[in-house]
C-alpha cells in the first residue's frame, strides 16, 4: 500500500479512508459488476453511449488505484453473452471503446506493471478487438503487478458449459470429477476465487457473473452509478469487506467457540 499513500494528499478524504483499512487483510482478488451507465446517460439526457464513455474514466481510475493499493487481481464484466440483444450502435460503440482504452492504456499498464488478461467466448468478438487485445495482452504478460481480467462475451453459464465440454473431450472418467478438476477448467483457472464482488448502481443481482467462483465472496453494493464511481468508493467497498467476518461454512474463529462452549452453564452443555 506505500505506493498508494505516496499519489494521495496527506488529510484529503481518500487518505483518510485508506489510513483505515488493514494493509494485511485486502482482498487478493476483486470482482466488479459495472453497473449505470444507461441511467448516467438518461440523468443527463444523454444517448446510452455517453455513459459507457464516462465509463472508460472509472475502469482508469479503478485499475489504477488497485494496482496501486498491491491487489492481484481485478475482473470486470465488461460484456454479457446476453449485452449482444442490446441495439446494434451500442454494441459497436462498447467494441470501439474498449479498443480506444486497450490502445490509449498500454502504456499506462505498463508503467503500473498491469498484466492484462481476459475471460469469455473471446473468438466471438470482432476481428479487430480479438487483435488489440492480444496485442495488449502479449505485450504485458512480463508484468508481476494487478493482473486486470476482462469479463467480454462472459457468461457463468457459458464458462461452465464450457467447461462441461472440455472434461468430456479430455475422456476423464465421471467418478475423477471433483471440484479442483472443475476450477482447472474454468476461463479462471490460476486466478484465485474472488473474496470480494461489488455491484455499482444499487443492483442486488449477481447477473450471470463467475457463478462458480463466488461462492464465497463477499458482496458490496454502491448506488453510485459506475460512471461515477472512483477510487474514493473503492477504499469505502473495501473498508465494508474488512468490517465483515468471513466464515467460509463454519462458525467463526474456533477461540469464539470455545469461548461460547465455556460460558454455557455445565448443567446445561451436559444436557
Ligand atoms: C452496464 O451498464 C455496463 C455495461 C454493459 C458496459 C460496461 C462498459 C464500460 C464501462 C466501458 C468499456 C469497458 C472497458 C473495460 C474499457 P448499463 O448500460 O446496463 O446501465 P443501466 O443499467 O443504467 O442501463
Amino acid at each position: 500500500m506505500n505506493d498508494f499513500f505516496e499519489t494521495l494528499k496527506p488529510g484529503s478524504e481518500e487518505w483518510i479512508l485508506a489510513k483505515n483499512l488493514d494493509p494485511a487483510r485486502l482482498p487478493r482478488h476483486i470482482a466488479v459488476i459495472m453497473d449505470g451507465n444507461g441511467r448516467w446517460a438518461k440523468q443527463r439526457h444523454m444517448p446510452r453511449i455517453a455513459g459507457h464513455k464516462a465509463g472508460v474514466n472509472s475502469v482508469r481510475d479503478i485499475v489504477e488505484s488497485s494496482a496501486r493499493l498491491g491487489i492481484e487481481a481485478l475482473t470486470l464484466y465488461a460484456f454479457s453473452t446476453e449485452n449482444w440483444k442490446r441495439p446494434t450502435l451500442e454494441v459497436q460503440a462498447l467494441w470501439q471503446l474498449l479498443r480506444l482504452y486497450l490502445r490509449s492504456e498500454l502504456s499506462t499498464l505498463r508503467e503500473n506493471n498491469v498484466r492484462l488478461t481476459a475471460i469469455g467466448r473471446i473468438e466471438d468478438l470482432p476481428a479487430y478487438v480479438q487483435t488489440e487485445l492480444a496485442h495488449v495482452t502479449s505485450l504485458t504478460a512480463a508484468n508481476t503487478g494487478l493482473q486486470l481480467n476482462l469479463a467480454l462475451n462472459y457468461s457463468g453459464r457459458t464458462e461452465l458449459v464450457d467447461a462441461i465440454r472440455g472434461i468430456i473431450a479430455s475422456g476423464v472418467p465421471a467418478d475423477a470429477v471433483d471440484e479442483e478438476l472443475i476450477e482447472r477448467h474454468l476461463y479462471t483457472n490460476g486466478l484465485p476465487e474472488p473474496d470480494l464482488l461489488i455491484r455499482t448502481s444499487g443492483e442486488m443481482r449477481v447477473s450471470n457473473f463467475l457463478l462458480w467462483q463466488i461462492a464465497y465472496s463477499e458482496l458490496v453494493v454502491s448506488t453510485t452509478l459506475w460512471p461515477d464511481f472512483r477510487c474514493r468508493h473503492l477504499l469505502e467497498a473495501l473498508l465494508d469487506y474488512q468490517r465483515r467476518e468471513r466464515r467460509f461454512g463454519g462458525v467463526g474463529e474456533p477461540v469464539t467457540a470455545q469461548k461460547e462452549i465455556d460460558s454455557i452453564p455445565v448443567g446445561v452443555a451436559s444436557r
